[in-house]
């Protein structure tokens, strides 16, 4: 395997202390991580748990599971890693034969392993292909959905997913030009159409909106959340972690509407936020929303 990463990959889990404390980790309890990365979380309920304790871990992204099962690999508890979506949930646990699970964790978006990793596409500060698919064996890429889509489409998926004013602006300056087949091209794009203050921001902005499309991750949120209720055991938890206003907003209504229909407790009237210092050590960490419940019925 070539990782192509100039050191080691790496990539620090956001409120440690806060998933363990709502996952309240019964420790011969079966856990899910829907998004499992590096392991990083993982780690930490793993340690909690005995060895009649049993962990699934899911991610989308082939090269994550393989750093993560060296990384968990001296871990006495049972590990079951698989590369598919969490939306799939139900389908798991059936294949397993699991009629339900104490505690599920989603942690959002991609891991700084991601974003560092070297001709993938997800940063605007390193060259290379315009791919951002978390999952490598899926078909389309970044540059393939660009082409694919009008200006229209391509001037809503940065307006709603990246919240970038200069949506229409910027899809046009896309259609207009050559074909977009690297994260130069679509930064050159974006320089020439976009006022330079705050470029990075803007930048940031649009590669983010195209990340979330290819991946169609809001989609996947949204049948997750409509299934997950009956994966967990009544007084088992759930805590999504999100860094998007869109996803949180999501999880936010499914929560609500779960409550209303006496399924979930909520246990985070507002969502909780990293402490300044974990912000200060975590730059990444800045923008987390963690929201969590336990299932009553
Ligand atoms: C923020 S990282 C998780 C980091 C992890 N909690 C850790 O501490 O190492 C998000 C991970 O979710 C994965 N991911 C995103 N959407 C997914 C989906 N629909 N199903 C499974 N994994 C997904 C990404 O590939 C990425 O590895």
């Amino acid at each position: 395997m070539n990782l192509k990463q100039d050191s080691e990959p790496q990539h620090i889990p956001v409120m440690v202390s806060e998933v363990l404390s709502y996952l309240n980790i019964c420790p011969d309890g079966i856990y899910f991580d829907g998004t499992i990365g590096l392991g990083g979380h993982t780690k930490h309920i793993l340690s909690r748990l005995n060895q009649k304790g049993k962990l699934i871990g899911i991610d989308r992204d082939g090269e994550a599971l393989e750093i993560c099962r060296t990384n968990l690999q001296n871990f006495p508890s049972s590990i079951l890693l698989l590369q598919t979506s969490f939306e799939t949930i139900s389908d798991i646990l059936n294949q397993q034969k699991i009629p339900a699970v104490n505690g599920i964790l989603l942690d959002l978006g991609l891991s700084s392993f991601q974003l560092d990793s070297n001709n993938r596409g997800f940063s605007f500060a390193k060259s290379g292909p315009l791919d951002m698919r978390f999952d490598s064996s899926y078909s389309k890429t970044v540059s393939d959905l660009i082409q694919d889509s009008s200006t229209e489409e391509l001037a809503l998926i940065i307006r709603d997913f990246g919240e970038e004013r200069h949506a229409k602006r910027i899809a046009k300056t896309i259609k207009k030009g050559e074909t977009i087949r690297t994260v130069e091209d679509l930064v050159e794009v974006i320089r020439r159409t976009t006022p330079p203050a705050h470029r990075n921001r803007t930048f940031a902005r649009v590669f983010q909106a195209f990340r979330i499309a290819v991946n169609q991750e809001l989609d996947r949120l949204k049948t997750f959340l409509n299934n997950f209720i009956d994966c967990l055991t009544v007084g088992g938890r759930i805590v999504i972690i999100s860094y998007h206003s869109l996803e949180d907003r999501l999880v936010k209504h499914a929560f609500k509407n779960l409550s209303l229909n006496n399924r979930l407790s909520i246990h985070t009237k507002k969502p909780l936020t990293p402490s300044e210092h974990e912000c200060f050590v975590n730059r990444r960490s800045k923008s987390a929303k963690l929201r969590s419940g336990e299932r009553i019925s």
